[in-house]
């Protein structure tokens, strides 16, 4: 979160993805002038998750600076289900720690799985 691009909005949000090995991957979000290309923290950890070899998701966890229980987008659901499985934690944050714990499956109930595309 303390990373985030977010000049317009002024609305950093952190995101952190750990994969059962232990390694863990952090995004924040970024914005820019045109205001739809911007991009979530959860994009960008998911991007740094991909570019360091992927792995199995253990658990994630979500952090806005000024709201708590700051839950992804629908875009981002999306995203991380197609990384996750339906039991992946997701953790909402506040500024003491985790406010409260929610699956993957919960996020996203009925969400478009790829499986017949490939
Ligand atoms: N944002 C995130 O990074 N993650 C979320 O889960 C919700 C929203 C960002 C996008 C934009 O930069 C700012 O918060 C305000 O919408």
């Amino acid at each position: 979160m303390a990373k985030a691009y977010a000049p317009y909005s002024k609305f950093p949000v952190g995101a952190a993805l750990r994969t059962e090995d232990g390694r863990v991957f952090t995004g924040a979000n970024i914005e820019v002038a045109s205001y739809p290309e911007g991009w979530c923290a959860e994009t960008t950890a998911l991007g740094h998750y991909i570019m360091g070899g992927g792995g199995k998701i253990v658990e994630i966890a979500v952090l806005a600076e000024r709201m708590a229980k700051c839950s992804p987008c629908g875009g981002c659901r999306q995203r991380l289900a197609e990384f996750c499985q339906p039991d992946t934690k997701l953790y909402l944050c506040d500024n003491t720690g985790v406010a409260e714990t929610v699956t993957m499956g919960e996020m996203l109930p009925y969400g478009f799985r790829g499986d017949i595309l490939k």
